[in-house]
């Protein structure tokens, strides 16, 4: 598969078989996570990448409890607003049974924080669609960043002090078939400017 063709047919997977990704598919998702681009080349993030059940069950309990004790209205973002009613009610899962999440912190305070993490992140999706492998940007952490149980915690498995979480992702096989149909285009706008 050539890049072009990595980029177009990556599509979002929620549904995972629970074997692990292969340590050299693993390497090479973490090689094209640090080749990303980042702003000023500061190359400041931090990749979590965790393959433990008992972290990753940890982690969405921990959210469920955060979520349930928030509270959301019509002017709530839509997906955090799922999470929090989700959440009440129990049960709530937001990694979809993936085995593996990698959560990329970066500096508190520095302006490109989210963009570095942003880019790091496409390029794993890429990658690891390349390899056959299902992925999906999860935002749960990134929501809960100043969560204090969730901060300390992700203190304990390496999170630096001066560092949130600005985003994440699963990756994983697929419990089906990987998706790969071209997206629909409902909002995107292109203008062109010629001369
Ligand atoms: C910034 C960002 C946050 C997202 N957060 C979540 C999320 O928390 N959970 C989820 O299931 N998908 C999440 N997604 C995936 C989008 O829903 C998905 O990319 C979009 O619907 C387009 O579908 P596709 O990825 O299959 O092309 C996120 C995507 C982005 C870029």
């Amino acid at each position: 598969m050539d890049a072009i063709e990595a980029i177009l047919t990556r599509r979002s997977t929620r549904n995972y078989r629970p074997d692990p990704v292969e340590k050299e598919k693993l390497d090479r998702i973490l090689e094209a996570a640090v080749q990303a681009p980042s702003g000023g080349n500061n190359q400041s993030c931090h990749f979590l990448v965790i393959q433990s059940r008992d972290v990753i069950r940890k982690l969405v309990e921990m959210t469920e409890r955060a979520f349930a004790g928030m509270e959301a209205d019509e002017n709530t973002y839509a997906s955090l607003r799922h999470s929090i009613e989700a959440s009440k009610k129990g049960g709530y899962v937001f990694c979809y049974n993936a085995p593996l999440l990698i959560a990329v912190a970066n500096r508190k305070g520095y302006g490109n924080n989210i963009a570095d993490c942003a880019c790091a992140i496409e390029n794993m999706m890429i990658a690891a669609n390349a390899l056959d492998l299902g992925s999906c940007w999860i935002n749960q952490l990134r929501w809960l960043n100043e969560d204090p149980c969730l901060v300390e915690y992700l203190q304990t498995l390496g999170m630096e002090e001066n560092e949130r979480v600005y985003g994440a992702v699963i990756i994983g096989y697929p419990a089906g078939e990987l998706n790969r149909s071209l997206m629909k285009q409902k909002g995107n706008k292109i203008t062109l400017i010629n001369e």
